[in-house]
Formats: structure tokens, sequence, C-alpha cells
């Protein structure tokens, strides 16, 4: 198995890399099309981004930003939604354009249409270029769960018992969490390179098995292995006792 796998010492150091590649993908191609996970782990890469294309007036202007995931029935409004957070993290310090912001509308009457349009700008915009991912505690990305076909384009999904537990953290007060919209696998296979990251103690047992398990919808993480330029960051403490590529 050939696989793009980077251990770094610290969080820092992996959240440096992975903003320098987040940076390279708009200096190579300034329309990219980018795609970013929500989440405690790429909160000091998003910032890194933003303070380093401030510094270096990269440009993001021409770059189109795709949502990943929301919680349905929470509104953007909410600090803990998915959009508050890219917003705040990156939307707002690159100054991006409104009009290159496709993300899923949870308010909208008819979610199955949602998705339909997201499916639709993303084939508009000629795929993805880039996408930034994070690992559920279940091996979810995005928020394509345990067990999800790996067929699907977006999807409106029932939310694991895990992903509800674990959710509420995001939010400064009790949320009911049920049901996700989310791109499928589908997509994120087709995105022309995915950055797959994961730091911190907690995600080793996900970790161990998304890398040296079986290849499984068991485990949605799993499928960054089969793709052609799928890379995998992880710190120290995530990567565990991991036996490959170390
Ligand atoms: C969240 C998001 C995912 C994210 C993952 C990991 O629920 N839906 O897009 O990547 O779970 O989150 P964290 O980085 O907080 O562990």
């Amino acid at each position: 198995m050939t696989m793009n796998l980077f251990v770094y010492k610290t969080y820092e150091e992996l959240s440096r890399h992975a903003a320098d590649q987040v940076i390279q993908s708009v200096v190579d191609k300034p329309e990219a099309v980018l795609c970013m996970a929500t989440g405690s782990t790429p909160i000091l890469t998003y910032s890194y981004v933003s303070a380093f294309a401030k510094q270096n007036r990269v440009d993001f202007s021409r770059v189109h930003f795709i949502s990943l995931d929301e919680w349905v029935g929470v509104p953007r409004t909410n600090a803990g939604s998915c959009y508050a957070f890219l917003h705040a993290s990156l939307f707002a310090p690159l100054v991006i354009r409104n009009d290159h912001i496709h993300f899923f509308n949870t308010e909208a009457d008819d979610l199955v249409f949602e998705c339909k349009r997201i499916d639709a700008k993303i084939i508009e915009l000629g795929g993805i270029d880039f996408m930034l991912l994070g690992v559920g505690m279940n091996g979810h990305i995005g928020f394509n769960e345990p067990g999800v076909s790996r067929k699907l384009n977006a999807h409106v999904i029932e939310l694991d018992e895990v992903t509800c537990t674990v959710g509420q953290k995001y939010f400064s007060e009790e949320t009911k969490l049920k049901n996700g919209i989310t791109l499928g696998l589908a997509q994120i296979m087709k995105s022309r390179k995915i950055l797959l990251l994961a730091t911190g103690s907690d995600k080793q047992d996900i970790i161990r098995k998304t890398l040296e398990g079986k290849i499984s919808n068991d485990v949605p993480a799993s499928f960054i292995r089969k793709h052609p330029n799928g890379y995998v960051l992880l710190d120290l403490s995530a990567a565990g006792e991991l036996t490959i590529g170390l």
C-alpha cells in the first residue's frame, strides 16, 4: 500500500504544514475550488492560512469554497454551525465574496433539492481541487457516518449517536442534533487532492482503524487510502502505536 503519511511532533508543526498546502493550492491555481472541514482539528491551520495570506498578499479573490457538511436544524447565525465556524476562521479574514461561498442552506424547505444544488455547483465549477478533512471519533469524514454507501453524492443523513454526543463541544448550550447534510464519499473521492488531519491521543484508536484496518464503509475515513492524491497528517499523539510509515 502506498500511503502518504506524515507525522509531526506537535499540533503547531502539523498545522503549519497543512496551511502551507492550502496556500500552495491557491498559488498553483488562483481559481481553485476548496472544501474545508470544520471542527477543532483545523483551527490552527486556518489561522495560519489567514495570517499568511494577509501578510504575503496571497490572492484568494478567485477561490471558491464548497460546503463539506452542516448540522440540520442549526441556523447559520448559531456560532456552532459549520458555516459560522468557517466564516469566522476563513471567509471573513480572507474576504471571500458571498457568491464564491457555496454552502448547504439547512433552513431550505427542500433539503434534497439543496443536495442537488450543491452537486450541480461542484460540476459547474469543474470539481473540487483541494479538500481538507478531519476525522470523527467514529471514523466519519464530513458527515459520512459508518455504513454509508461510497456511491453517494450530497445527501441528508441521520447522525450517529457518537457524532451527536461529541458534537455538543461546538455549541455554547446543549443543542439537539439529529440529522446532518454532507457531501458524499463519491464526491470526496473525486476531489483532486485530499489532506486528512488528526491530532491528539483521543484519535489514536480511530486512526489505527483508518490506516491499518480494512478499507470499508465501517470506517469511512479508511477510503483515503484509495485516493491517488490523499495525504494523512498526524501529530505524534494521534499516531500512537501505528506501525506503518513511521
Ligand atoms: C465534525 C465534522 C467533520 C469534522 C469531524 C472532526 O463533526 N462534521 O467535518 O472533520 O467531526 O472534528 P474535530 O476536528 O472537532 O475532531
